[in-house]
């Protein structure tokens, strides 16, 4: 079997796809072996006609065998399908955001929180707590915005141009989600916005567990913090984490739910809708759930 890079490509980009749309089980089985379907090694061209040309004919040459393509076909069955022992071994049990902490008794008068937060900073440090330390981070994004907001936006975890720069959001993504919070007549500076991970993971693939579970403990401390009345959940990763359940995100949108004492609302996080812009209208949707619950108005078009 040979597989061309752009039918690879095309295979990685469902991949995305569907794991931006929660459906992970179809993730988990296939991406192993869309690993296997990187490019094969270059087949030598055959050489040109001769035949062509002349009108004679060249001697006959071996037929040009494409190397052969290691895919475990283990790795092309559903899950289910596969011998126990063959079978990954089941995923950990998730806890939602609720259930890893016990809710904060007290809140921090609003102009002690800066100064909370940073002591939260600082905790944190040059962090090697999980593996995202050691690949190939540069900075570790702590957050953006405003301590004193009612809104605050959570995302999955920082990709190159926030690693490069230390803040979240500040990439191509980042650009729509200014455009997102600026349609809900906000400021990126009126809100706090923060991710899972605080480390880039490598070709910004999705955390893993144990580096999102290890790396929450300090947005759960951050939440606690801002305490905010609305949180928007920017993808699958983030509803994830702090709902404490996988699902697809189709059936968490719609209403709201519950997390460290906000209410929090899932939408589409803003690289999967710059790669399927069809989907704003549904984002748009998720955000003004969010707008009728804080009482803001859309800015007036001049
Ligand atoms: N994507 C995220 O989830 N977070 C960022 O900070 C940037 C891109």
């Amino acid at each position: 079997m040979s597989v061309t890079p752009e039918a690879a490509a095309r295979l990685r980009a469902y991949l995305a796809y569907f794991r931006d749309l929660g459906v992970h089980e179809f993730y988990r089985w296939s991406e192993p072996a869309a690993q296997a379907l990187e490019p094969a090694a270059a087949v030598e061209a055959p050489a040109p006609s001769i035949a062509a040309a002349t009108g004679v004919l060249p001697p006959a040459t071996p037929p040009v065998v494409a190397p052969p393509l290691e895919i475990d076909d283990r790795e092309l069955q559903p899950a289910h399908m596969l011998p126990p022992s063959l079978r990954e071994p089941p995923a950990p049990a998730l806890r939602s955001f609720d259930d890893l902490v016990p809710l904060p008794a007290t809140t921090i008068p609003a102009a002690d929180r800066p100064a909370a937060l940073k002591v939260i900073q600082d905790e944190i440090g040059d962090c090697t707590r999980c593996p995202l330390a050691y690949g190939g981070r540069r900075k570790i994004v702590f957050a953006d915005g405003d301590p004193n907001t009612e809104l605050m936006f959570i995302g999955e975890g920082p990709g190159a141009d926030e690693d490069a720069q230390g803040l979240p959001f500040v990439g191509k993504a980042g650009q729509l989600l200014n455009n997102m919070i600026n349609a809900m007549g906000l400021k990126r500076e009126q809100v706090y916005i923060a991710n899972i991970v605080k480390c880039r993971p490598p070709a910004n693939r999705t955390p893993e567990y144990v580096e999102a579970s290890t790396c929450s403990q300090f947005l759960i401390k951050q939440i606690d913090v801002v305490q905010p009345k609305v949180i928007v959940a920017l993808g699958s990763t983030a509803a994830t984490y702090l709902l404490g359940r996988k699902q697809a995100l189709a059936g968490l949108r719609g209403s709201f739910h519950s997390a460290r004492g906000a209410k929090v609302a899932v939408t589409y996080h803003p690289a999967f809708l710059l790669r399927e812009p069809r989907m704003k209208g549904e984002a748009w949707k998720d955000l003004q759930m969010v707008m009728r619950e804080l009482g803001l108005k859309p800015p007036v078009k001049q």
